[in-house]
């Protein structure tokens, strides 16, 4: 017999003559059945449909894939009634025999009420005088095809979900994988690191990343190590490295992990700063008294020597008695800003206009701003609301940063008071705006530390008073500066009830 199967990749003729075998009604029975027997041993699950669209037969293969029990001469009571292509054009299909390639699908097997999916291949077979007898229908299952991807998307919604930085290399230290948490912590594009080796984004990365990159290429595992990425200024990341092992316990490769700490790391240092300002209030408030008696008495006395020499015509030791009176009074304000440090919150609270303060403070430092050529520009929003607060306590925050300002830009510069309310007009914002020196990155964290100075004359209490006062106010203080680029100070209070 001369049969032809109109497929691709069925090309095999014996196949072509066994499905023909089977379809032909005129082919001997016994020759139909070494046909079917020979179609069982074919591992790819294969149906055979007859030109009706019947289900003539379905390979052992088949029957194992879908859990169907069939018995050799059942064929003809098996139908798609048991079995279902999801898509119900693919029953169409292989009714009327037109030709299809890895279609996927899935197989619903009623009695099991279950799914699986496949990719499906139909090809119509035609008999002598190009009659068509029927069709072939090659199924693979593609189930853990499916599942695979199905858990790799579930792993990367997860992945992507996180909010911590996860990147994968393989053996090599090539990037198989950056999250979105990574790409945004670090402020890349996923694209052009794929692939590439971890060194490339490591050195494209601020921060110091050798010891990282070493441990990495040694493949030793990291714990916990602390790192500040510059991407976004002072930006604290805590890393973890895991080699990946197969079953064999062999490394394939190594999976980073980093998690942003930067906020963790801020309420540590405000935690060890208020920790500094309690030791140092209780020793202020224990000492402080005892030291300003003598310190009164000898200002008296050194006063009363100075007024007598004078009368007495000498003026020889003149500029050295004014010293002596002027570093007393030195020690006497380090005593007093003592004081305000320990000093127990007494929350005297009225209703205060911002703007009549800073108007006042700007008037005591008019001389001081004319004799440092510096140009003082008031942006001051009428309309803002009242705060409550206590009026000496916000005078001498403003007093600090304005002489903090006044001295930044030692020769001459601009200086701008701007008074505003936040966006949700929850609070008045003041932002003081100098173009001094400014402060470099690194010692931005400290300037909040009591005693920290970068001036010879500074004490280093005027930041840490402010913000001690600023917060008893429920209020916030904040810095934006670079060196070389000017001071930005913002404070934010809380507006208050009418
Ligand atoms: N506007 C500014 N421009 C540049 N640096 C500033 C500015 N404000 C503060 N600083 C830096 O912060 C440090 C701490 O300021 P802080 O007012 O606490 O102390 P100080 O001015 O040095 O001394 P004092 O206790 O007399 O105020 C300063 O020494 C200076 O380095
Ligand atoms: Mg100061």
């Amino acid at each position: 017999m001369n049969t032809v199967l109109a497929a691709t990749d069925l090309q095999s003729f014996s196949l072509a003559m066994i499905v023909g075998n089977i379809l032909d009604p005129l082919t001997p029975g016994v020759i139909r059945r070494i046909s079917g027997n020979i179609l069982n041993q074919v591992c790819q699950p294969i149906i055979i449909t007859d030109q009706k669209g019947k289900i003539a037969l379905i390979n052992s293969a088949f029957a194992k894939m879908t859990r169907l029990s069939v018995s050799d001469d059942a064929y003809d009571q098996f139908g798609f009634n048991e079995l279902n292509f999801m898509d119900p054009n693919i029953n169409k299909i292989l009714d009327f025999g037109i030709s299809v390639t890895d279609l996927r699908d899935s197989i619903f097997i009623k009695g099991d009420m279950k799914k699986i999916p496949a990719k499906i291949s139909i090809f119509p077979v035609f008999g002598n005088n190009q009659l068509r007898l029927g069709s072939v229908c090659t199924v693979i299952d593609i189930t853990s095809d499916v599942n695979y991807h199905a858990l790799l998307q579930k792993s990367e919604t997860i992945l992507n979900a996180i909010n911590i930085g996860v990147i994968t290399l393989d053996q090599d230290l090539t990037i198989t994988l950056i999250n979105k948490n990574a790409e945004y912590s670090f402020n890349v594009g996923k694209k052009p690191f794929l692939g590439r080796p971890f060194r490339c984004l490591a050195e494209h990365l601020a921060g110091d990343w050798s010891y990282i990159v070493r441990s990495l290429e040694g493949n030793i595992e990291i714990k916990d190590y602390e790192l500040v990425v510059g991407a976004k200024e002072n930006q604290y990341y805590i890393i973890n490295t895991h080699l990946l092992r197969n079953d064999l316990n062999e490394a394939y490769g190594t999976i980073v992990v980093f998690k942003n700490i930067t906020h963790i790391k801020q309420i540590e240092m405000q935690l060890i700063r208020s920790e500094k300002l309690k030791v140092i209030g209780e020793l202020a408030a224990g000492t402080a008294h005892e030291m300003r008696n003598p310190l009164t008495t000898v200002r008296g006395f050194v006063q009363i020597i100075k007024d007598k020499i004078m009368k007495m015509g000498i003026n020889e030791f003149d500029s050295q008695m004014q010293m002596i009176l002027s570093e007393i009074d030195r020690v006497n304000k380090i005593i007093s800003d003592f004081l305000n440090l320990s000093k127990p919150h007494n929350r005297k609270r009225e209703s205060l206009r911002l703007n009549d303060i800073l108007n006042n403070v700007m008037f005591l430092l008019e001389n001081e701003a004319l004799r440092r050529r510096i140009n003082i520009r008031k942006i001051l929003d009428e309309t803002i609301p009242p705060v409550n607060g206590d009026n000496d306590e916000l005078e001498q925050v403003f007093l600090n940063i304005v002489n903090n300002a006044f001295q930044a830009m030692s020769v001459h510069g601009d200086f701008t008071i701007k008074t505003y309310m936040s966006t949700d007009r929850s609070n008045v914002i003041i932002d003081f705006i100098d173009t001094g020196d400014g402060i470099p990155e690194e010692l931005l964290p400290k300037i909040f530390d009591p005693f920290f100075s970068t001036k010879n004359e500074g004490i280093g209490l005027g930041l840490a008073i402010s913000n001690r006062i600023i917060n008893d106010h429920c209020g916030e203080l904040k810095v934006a500066s670079k060196k070389g680029g000017g001071t930005t100070i913002t404070i934010l209070l809380p507006c208050g009830k009418n």
